[in-house]
């Protein structure tokens, strides 16, 4: 999401500095590389727009004096940043000292190389979005290839361990639904292998009703939405937390308010 108002020079964003909000989303790019969208993922199933945009040349140009003075910089919209041409040079230009740097990636594009670039460019944190514990969830909720993402993570914690750094922190999350809910104490297991530190699970979005078929799976969003008083789901969150603490990870959740 690109800041609206702006006069596209540096004295401009100083005039800004003192009305600037603490967190700066940037949708990086709006492109993605899965194909027919992950099922849920209702904003590029319907809205066409966000198939081609991306930051052009001159946008970037304007966007550069805005990038400091903010606490938190978030990289990812509706769309893949690691498909973004700019992810690297939007890096180049945060002052890493005084920001968090951080974006959410399906993970499939990480390269060696990126990771490595990703480590010397201090990247704050990714967080992967998996969804999944097992590879025939994640066939059918994200399409894609589960040991593909899987590796890449694994190997980026294993560039992190050679050269002894601690960023980017590693996060993985869960979108939770009536599919994978059943996976959420897996799931801490395979933080765990991934090296992740923190564990995100979320709820799908409220929104109006629609169904789309993967194979032999039929996603009807309503019928996946789950009822987190139930005390079934209660049960099996808590269980998930009590795990993660044993494991030194930290689990956090959208939804403990609903029931604490
Ligand atoms: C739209 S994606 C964009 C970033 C990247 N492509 C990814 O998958 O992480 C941003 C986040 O939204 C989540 N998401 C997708 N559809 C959702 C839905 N219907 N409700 C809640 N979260 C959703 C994804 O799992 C991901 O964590
Ligand atoms: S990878 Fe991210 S942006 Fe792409 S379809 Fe899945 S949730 Fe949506």
């Amino acid at each position: 999401m690109f800041m609206k108002k702006h006069r596209g020079n540096r004295s401009a964003a100083r005039g800004w500095a003192g009305s600037l909000p603490s967190i700066l989303e940037i949708e990086s790019s709006t492109r993605c590389n899965i194909h027919p969208p992950c099922v849920m993922c209702y904003p590029r199933i319907f809205d066409k727009r966000h198939i081609s945009y991306d930051i052009s040349d001159s946008a970037f140009e304007r966007l550069v004096p805005f990038l400091r003075g903010f606490k938190t910089i978030s990289l990812h919209g509706v769309g893949e940043p690691l498909l973004g041409g700019k992810l690297m040079a939007l890096l180049d230009n945060i002052d890493r000292e005084k920001t968090w740097v951080q974006f959410n990636s399906n993970g499939l594009l990480l390269t060696e190389e990126m990771s490595r670039a990703f480590i010397s460019k201090k990247l704050s944190m990714i967080d992967f979005s998996l969804d999944a514990a097992t590879r025939e969830t994640y066939r059918k909720i994200r399409r894609s290839n589960f040991d593909l993402v899987v590796g890449n993570i694994k190997r980026l914690t294993r560039i992190k361990q050679e050269l002894e750094v601690d960023r980017p922190v590693i996060k993985v999350n869960m979108t939770l639904m009536k599919e994978n809910e059943s996976e959420t104490g897996a799931f801490v297991d395979l933080a765990r292998e991934l090296g992740a530190g923190i564990i995100h699970l979320g709820l799908l979005n409220p929104t109006e009703n629609y169904e789309v078929r993967n194979g032999e799976f039929v996603f009807n969003y309503h019928d996946q939405m789950v009822d987190v008083k139930l005390p079934g789901f209660r049960a099996a969150v808590n269980e998930a937390r009590a795990k993660a603490q044993s494991y030194g990870i930290e689990l956090v959740t959208e939804f403990s308010g609903y029931y604490t």
